[in-house]
């Protein structure tokens, strides 16, 4: 069931909290997006943008914000790594979207295409090169060939509406 819907026009002096709000209600899972600069220094940045795009050829994007301090060494780097965080590994989401010297203390990690870092308990991780960057406002658009991937049983970590949740099966179903 849902209430009443409240529509909003999308003008010039409109709040764009009632947007960020109203996006929020597309429920999506979290990712840590891991790449490493030609001089070792490895990057880490939580992302809910991450989406599958095409099976053949293997495409997949995600969407970093240009503010983001990151950003110049994720477009340097050959590859990255796509991390889907199981709902145990919430901290690691936070971890990774707090600014810090050594994003990856206390976090166990193996070396993935172009020394991207995966992270040990993740549902699943993609290596990926980035095959286009599409400017889009206040993001960029990373479009990545899936070059190698693996995958795990376990729940997956939710995010709806600004808060962690875990995934249940439907009751109908
Ligand atoms: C659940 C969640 C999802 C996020 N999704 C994105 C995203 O898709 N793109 C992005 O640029 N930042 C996203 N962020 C914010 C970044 O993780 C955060 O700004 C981080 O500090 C960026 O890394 P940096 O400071 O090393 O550049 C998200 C944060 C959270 C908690």
């Amino acid at each position: 069931m849902t209430s009443t819907l409240t529509e909003h026009a999308v003008t010039r002096d409109f709040d764009p909290r009632e947007l960020r709000t109203a996006l929020g209600r597309y429920t999506t899972g979290v990712t840590v997006i891991t790449a490493s600069t030609a001089g070792g220094h490895r990057i880490g940045v939580t992302a809910n943008s991450f989406t599958s795009v095409s099976l053949e050829p293997p495409l997949v994007a995600w969407c970093p914000a240009k503010r983001a301090p990151s950003l110049p060494d994720l477009a340097q780097a050959t590859h990255f790594a796509v991390n889907v965080l199981a709902a145990e590994q919430h901290r690691l989401s936070t971890q990774f979207a707090t600014p810090a010297p050594d994003k990856f203390d206390g976090v166990a990690t193996t070396e993935g295409l172009g020394a991207a870092p995966l992270i040990e308990g993740a549902l699943a991780r993609f290596q990926c090169r980035p095959v286009r960057w599409v400017d889009a406002g206040d993001h960029v658009i990373c479009i990545a060939e899936v070059e190698r991937f693996d995958t795990a049983d376990g729940d997956p970590l939710v995010f709806h509406g600004g808060a962690y949740h875990v995934a249940a099966p439907h009751p109908e179903f």
